[in-house]
This record gives C-alpha cells, structure tokens and sequence, in this order.
C-alpha cells in the first residue's frame, strides 16, 4: 500500500505537487485532484481511482466545509474518519492528501467574498438547502486554487455524479470563470442492495435501510421504461415512494441533464433525448438523493 503525504497548508500542498510531478521527469505530467469531506467509502474510491488512472500525480483533499452546512447539528454530526480515509486512499494510490484544519481554510472565519451559484444553485438541493451551493463552489474555488501546478502540467478534477446538480454548477463555475482545469464526472456507485454509496449511510437503521431502497428502485423504473422507449409516468414513481412510510419525499423530477431544467414525464410523455432523473427524501432525520441517466 501507498503512504500519501500528508500536506496541511496550502504552501506544503504546493510543494509536494511540484516536487511530485518534477520527479516524473516529463514536459507536461498531469495532475489529477480529487476534493472529499472524508468518513471516505466505495464511492470516494472510484474517483481516487478514476484520478489514478489519468494522471501522473494523485491529490485528494479531505475538509469538511462549515460553509456549505446550513444545519449547526448537521455538521456538528457529520461523521470524521481521518485514519480510515487515509488507509482507503492509499490502497487507491494517491500521492498526497490535504486535509487543512478549518482556521487554514479560513483564517478570518466565514469569507466576506464567495461565489454565487445563481438560479441553478436555488433549484433541488438549493431549496431545501439555502446558500448550500455557494458554500461548496466557495470550498471548491479555494481547493482548485490551493492545488493548482505552479509548473506546466495538465490540471484535471473529479467529482461524482451522485451529486449531479454539483457536478453541473461546478461544470458552469469552471467554464464562466476561467478555471484552468478539466472536470471529470465519475459514475454513482451502489451497494449491492442498489442503495448509493454515502457518508450518511452510517446513520440508517436496518429498517431504514431497507425503506431507503424505495428511492434507488424507483430510479431503476423510470430507467428500464426509457429503455425500453415507453412513456417514463413519473408521478407512477413518485407513488412508489410516498406509498412507502418512513420515507418522506422532497423533490423527484426528470431534468435536462446539463441545465436541470424540468422535461415532460407525465403518463404519456416520452424521452426525446438523454435526461436525468433526480430525487431527495427523508428517511427519519436522514437527507438521502440519488439520481439516474436516463435515454431511450
Ligand atoms: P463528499 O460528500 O465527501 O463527496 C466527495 C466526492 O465524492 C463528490 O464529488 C461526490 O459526488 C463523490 N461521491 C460521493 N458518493 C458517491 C457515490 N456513491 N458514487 C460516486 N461518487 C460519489 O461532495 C462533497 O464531499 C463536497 O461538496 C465537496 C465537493 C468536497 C466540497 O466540499
């Protein structure tokens, strides 16, 4: 197994890049980031792999954001692993980790300065979460900044489409402001029982588990009905959660899947070109979403 270097200020995290990617001896190496919040599962580890695959230099950076919190008992709870994720890392061969304590990230507290995430950061996620979005692209500016090579080298981060509304604003940050990096979307990975890979699976009674598998089999539906080229009959899906107790829904709707705007799913509507379907519920006092590619 790899030891990554540990780096916890961005002057170490630099140094350790450009020491890493001048030992490769190459013109142009590449460099792969790959930002977590830790309590790391198999999910993290496709995108440490993902990273590994492509690149040269490996860097994964684990920090929990106060900023993209809304709820004080959310964070407060919000599990914190640090020497498991360091072992999982490194059986996924990265280089180096940053894991920056909270008054490095932010030494004056909260940033006066922060990006807007505009109307796509208000819709699904961003409505039941208020300022949630500008908290992450904030984190995420500062972390694409902090990783950034001060030598020539090509500059790619991964990110997981579990998160797919994420994904796209990270995709409209990136590409309005300039940023000098690729972005790599890396698939959802599932249980095997279906339900998504997520830190806050820990919290899931046997019970809720099983009741929390109604959002993963629901996406599955509209998924073999778009395959199969029959009308997707969202609200027959929708029936299939809120018939199930224990489990109350937020939002499930079919989107367009680089804007998120909403498409027709009704009873006779058909797919007329890739979608995606997205959905939140709460399982107890548990946030899940998952999410699904759709095409005919
Ligand atoms: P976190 O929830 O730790 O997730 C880190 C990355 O892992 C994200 O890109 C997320 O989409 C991806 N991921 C989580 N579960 C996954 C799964 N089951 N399959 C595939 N990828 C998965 O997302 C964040 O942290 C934060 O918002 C962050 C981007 C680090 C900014 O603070």
């Amino acid at each position: 197994m790899n030891h990554p270097r540990l780096a916890t200020t961005p002057a170490e995290l630099s140094k350790a890049i450009t020491e890493l990617l001048e030992a490769t001896g190459k013109d142009r190496p590449a460099l792969g980031l790959v930002p977590t919040m830790g309590a790391l599962h198999q999910g993290h580890a496709a995108l440490a792999q993902a990273a590994r695959a492509d690149n040269d230099v490996v860097v994964a950076s684990i920090f929990v954001n106060p900023l993209q919190f809304d709820d004080p008992d959310d964070l407060a709870r919000y599990p914190r692993t640090l020497e498991a994720d360091l072992a999982l890392l490194g059986e996924a061969g990265v280089d180096i980790v940053f894991a920056p304590a909270e008054e490095t990230m932010y030494p004056g507290g909260a940033p006066l300065v922060r990006v807007s995430s505009g109307d796509l950061g208000n819709r699904f996620e961003g409505a039941f979460r208020p300022g949630h979005f500008d908290g992450v692209l904030t984190v995420v500016a500062k972390l694409l900044h902090c990783a950034q090579p001060a030598v020539p080298a090509e500059y790619r981060a991964y990110f997981g489409q579990k998160d797919a509304q994420q994904v796209a604003l990270i995709r409209r940050m990136v590409a309005d402001l300039n940023f000098p990096v690729q972005v790599f979307p890396v698939p959802i990975v599932r249980a095997e029982d279906g339900l998504a890979e997520s830190s806050r699976n820990v919290f899931l009674g046997p019970e809720q588990r099983k009741d929390a598998l109604v959002l993963s089999q629901a996406l599955f539906q509209l998924q073999e009905r778009a395959a199969a080229g029959r009308p997707l009959d969202l609200p027959a899906a929708v029936e299939l959660i809120t018939s199930r107790g224990g489990v109350e829904l937020d939002y499930f709707e079919v989107v367009d899947p680089l804007t998120l705007a909403a498409l027709p799913a009704g009873p006779s509507d058909t797919l007329s070109g890739p979608a995606l379907a997205l959905v939140a519920a709460r399982v107890g006092s548990i946030r899940l979403i998952d999410n699904a590619e759709l095409s005919g």
